[in-house]
């Protein structure tokens, strides 16, 4: 059996949908609350054809909350609060119409509701018959939720109420403690808990006149990776993005910036903090003198683009004073000599660590999903092997949180 010993003291929001595998869910209350996890429950109307609300009520020994409409009175919980206040949400069992309207997005009952309005992890247990579970539609709503970082136990195979035999038996409630567990264990690892950090990332695009730009093709892949990176170990990130492709990371706040200036104005207001990653390719020069029109082809010739130097935010945040992060990382991106530049380059910012990458032509590190780095510290290099740039960012991340146990214990 895994170790129980995150699950004491939590807060589940249990939401119980309309199918036979319903009677499990009083077992998986019993279960969790012997564990010392205190268990709220909503129960759509489904639901509450399978499971009646007062047993719900009995093992909870909370109020069972059914209604969507009751909750809009003011001196109920609102639905809000509902979904906040707990640490995770399960939905057992869900099913197929259920995972529908939460793809959807829809919030047409109480459950729908809550699971749309909450910031929590949520993890389902599917449970249906198998060709439901099997069915296109409903094996691409499950993928567009885990998509979006929604979690999943189960559904086993097994024979099926209806007789049929294949997946879509709920998991049994000890899998789904399992897993909550789990959940909860991974969540105890959050060595930056408290701790601030700035990461800028992607391309800067700095404007020739107003539809014109100059940019670079950096895609913000390994920036935003360390964002979400920290945050997972617990930091309070602030993301300061140029203009990418990529989905704003889970849990970090995000400023959508277009030009250099702009992305130290936006690092600026989000100081103070512990760490600074300045991952982004900054453009080194803008364009002086951008006029509010376009430039014309009048005959004349092309334009003389007149180059002026962008500010440096990463030699900015590394300045000595009141100000500065306790540790602030650049990155060299350098095709040839690279530990050289790098190290060069690291005394010249005034940077803690530099993270050194090759980026020649035919290395694919641009735009593509590997990584191989050099980190340069003060004292020495470390070359790691080449790694996904989710890995390079969860190595960076530890390599982050390891300093400042050891600042700490120094102190
Ligand atoms: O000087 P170079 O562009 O090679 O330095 C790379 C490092 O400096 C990266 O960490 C990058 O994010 C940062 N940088 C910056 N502002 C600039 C130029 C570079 O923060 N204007």
């Amino acid at each position: 059996m895994a170790d129980h010993a995150s699950l004491a003291g939590k807060r589940v929001l249990l939401v119980i949908a309309g199918g036979i595998a319903a009677y499990k869910s009083l077992e998986l209350i019993r279960r969790l609350r012997e564990r010392g996890v205190t268990v709220r429950a909503v129960l759509t109307e489904a639901g509450a054809r399978f499971v009646t609300p007062l047993s719900v009520q009995a093992l909870t020994e909370d109020t069972v909350y059914r209604d969507l409409w009751s909750l809009t009175d003011e001196s109920e919980m609102g639905h809000i609060r509902l979904s906040r206040e707990a640490d995770l949400l399960v939905v057992a069992p869900a099913t197929a119409n259920l995972l529908a309207r939460m793809a959807a997005g829809m919030a047409d009952d109480l459950a729908a509701t809550v699971l749309l309005a909450t910031d929590k992890p949520v993890l389902v247990a599917p449970a249906m018959n198998v060709r439901m579970w099997q069915h296109a539609a409903t094996q691409a709503n499950m993928a567009l939720l885990e998509s979006r970082g929604v979690l999943r136990v189960g559904p086993n195979d097994g024979v099926m109420a209806c007789n049929e035999f294949g997946p879509g038996r709920m998991a049994e409630p000890m899998e789904i403690v399992d897993a909550i567990a789990g959940i909860f264990a991974q969540d105890a690892h959050r060595p930056l808990a408290g701790r601030r950090a700035i990461v800028t990332s992607g391309p800067t695009h700095e404007p020739i006149d107003p539809v014109r730009y100059i940019a670079n093709r950096s895609s913000g892949k390994q920036g935003h990776a360390i964002a979400a990176a920290l945050a997972k170990l617990g930091a309070a990130v602030t993301l300061v993005s140029g203009p990418t492709r990529l989905p704003d990371p889970a849990g970090c706040s995000v400023v959508h910036i277009e030009t250099a200036r702009e992305m130290l104005a936006a690092c600026e207001a989000a100081l103070p903090a512990d760490i600074a990653v300045c991952a982004a390719a900054v453009a080194d020069w803008r364009v002086d003198g951008v006029g509010d029109r376009k430039l014309k082809k009048d005959g004349g010739g092309p334009p003389a683009l007149a180059l002026t130097e962008n500010p440096d935010i990463l030699a900015t945040l590394s300045r000595p004073g009141d100000r500065r992060p306790a540790l602030v990382v650049g990155f060299a991106a350098e095709t040839g000599d690279v530990l050289a530049y790098a190290t060069a380059k690291r005394a010249r910012k005034g940077c803690d660590w530099i993270v050194a990458n090759d980026v020649s032509p035919g290395t694919g590190t641009f735009g593509g999903g590997d990584n191989t780095v050099h980190l340069i510290r003060a004292d020495g290099v470390e070359s790691w092997p080449t790694m996904a740039k989710d890995a390079v960012a969860a190595r960076l991340a530890e390599a982050v949180a390891e300093h400042f146990i050891k600042d700490f214990k120094a102190k």
